[in-house]
């Protein structure tokens, strides 16, 4: 009997498993692994969080698709804060974690086959692999007028801060974008996910008047409390935008039980309304930030953008995985600029994501012969 193929078929092998032979090279260092690879959280969950999924642990009940109306009004009070989005008029929805809804957004939205999904030309790998899960075709460009004018374009992402560049982008440039896409019916979905971390450049919100133009038609903001509150292992996130496209994502995402857990969701609510622990997480990052970007620059690596976000994207002039391998040797792990498209070919992503002790430790490690 034929099987069908199987859906990983259709995904490329999985990135971070290609870093295994540099991972266990790294370890072997004397003195152990440095790790700037995949930027996850380390430091502790702030205590009002952890205090509020405590107090929601008795949840025998199923939990609403929607959010609790707490929950929704965290979102909105947050976005319209953070985003400077007006009061109202926009959607919000919860889901778990951000990685799950980029991965399925194209399918969610009934993109399929025959349909185009533009992704920037260096960017996280999630974007591509779900178009590829819709069975949709993915374009890969920076540039709106490269893409020709016949080709159904459905679907446009954005990320800024990026990753893995940090490159913030301007007002203006978003607005093209938006503007672009809805002459085309298109959805534009940003992901922002790295907002609050602005280093010496001010990220902006699609969501903000000079973008949107005040109207949400067409428009998603993706957001994660994975960074700005340690929260990855909690996985939440949410969406906000175009009313009539996240009631759209609700219909669907009820059907598919894709729901937060009702004591993450109280987290959530804890995490929106404390910006007090977010101030402090991203002055750790801070220091972070120019502790490695002085260690790496003094050992000649050119960093670039990396003007907001959780890395530091940069160069030695040479293939990716030579760089790699030169920082494996010194027991320091980064991404191979390659997993984030053939454009990064020729640097690394370091991320901001150790502990102060093994950040410290960076500049030592890199002036071993
Ligand atoms: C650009 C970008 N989007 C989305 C995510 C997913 O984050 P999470 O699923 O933790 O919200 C990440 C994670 O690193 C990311 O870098």
């Amino acid at each position: 009997m034929n099987r069908p193929a199987p859906v990983s078929a259709r995904l490329p092998e999985f990135t971070w498993d290609t870093l295994d032979a540099a991972a266990a090279l790294a370890a072997a260092h004397p003195e152990g692994m440095i790790n700037l690879s995949m930027g996850t959280p380390v430091d502790p969950v702030p205590q009002v969080i952890r205090q509020a999924l405590a107090d929601a642990s008795d949840a025998p009940g199923y939990p609403l698709t929607a959010g609790t109306p707490a929950l929704r009004a965290a979102i909105s009070a947050w976005v319209a804060r953070a985003c400077g989005a007006g009061v109202d008029g926009f959607g919000v929805l919860p889901s778990i974690g951000s990685k799950e809804l980029v991965a399925w957004l194209p399918t969610l939205l009934g993109i399929g086959p025959g349909d185009v999904v533009v992704v920037p030309s260096i960017c996280y790998p999630t974007y591509e692999d779900g178009a590829r899960l819709a069975g949709a075709t993915t374009v890969r460009t920076d540039s709106l007028t490269a893409v020709g004018p016949t080709s159904r374009v459905r679907l446009v992402w954005v990320n800024s801060p990026g990753n893995p560049t940090g490159q913030v982008l301007p007002a203006t440039h978003l607005r093209k974008v938006v503007d672009w896409a809805r002459e085309r019916g298109a959805v534009v979905a940003s992901d922002e996910c790295y907002l609050p971390l602005g280093w010496s450049a001010e990220p902006v919100s699609v969501l903000s008047p000079e973008v949107c133009g005040g109207s949400y038609d067409n428009v998603l903001a993706l957001h994660s409390l994975s960074k700005r509150s340690n929260l990855a292992g909690y996985r939440a996130g949410f969406v906000a935008g175009d009313p009539a496209l996240v009631a759209e994502l609700l219909k669907v995402r009820k059907h598919a039980g894709m729901i937060v857990p009702a004591p993450v969701q109280a987290a959530m609510v804890a995490a929106l309304q404390d910006e007090r622990h977010a101030d402090e997480q991203r002055e750790r990052y801070r220091a972070r930030r120019e502790a490695l970007y002085l260690a790496f620059t003094a050992a000649g690596f050119t960093v670039e953008h990396s003007e907001a976000g959780l890395y530091l994207w940069m160069t030695r002039g040479e293939d990716c995985w030579t760089t790699v391998d030169w920082l494996a040797r010194r027991g320091i792990l980064v991404a191979a600029g390659v997993f984030y498209g053939p454009g990064g070919a020729q640097h690394v992503r370091v991320a901001l994501t150790e502990s102060n002790e093994h950040v410290a430790a960076v500049a030592g490690r890199l002036a071993e012969s």
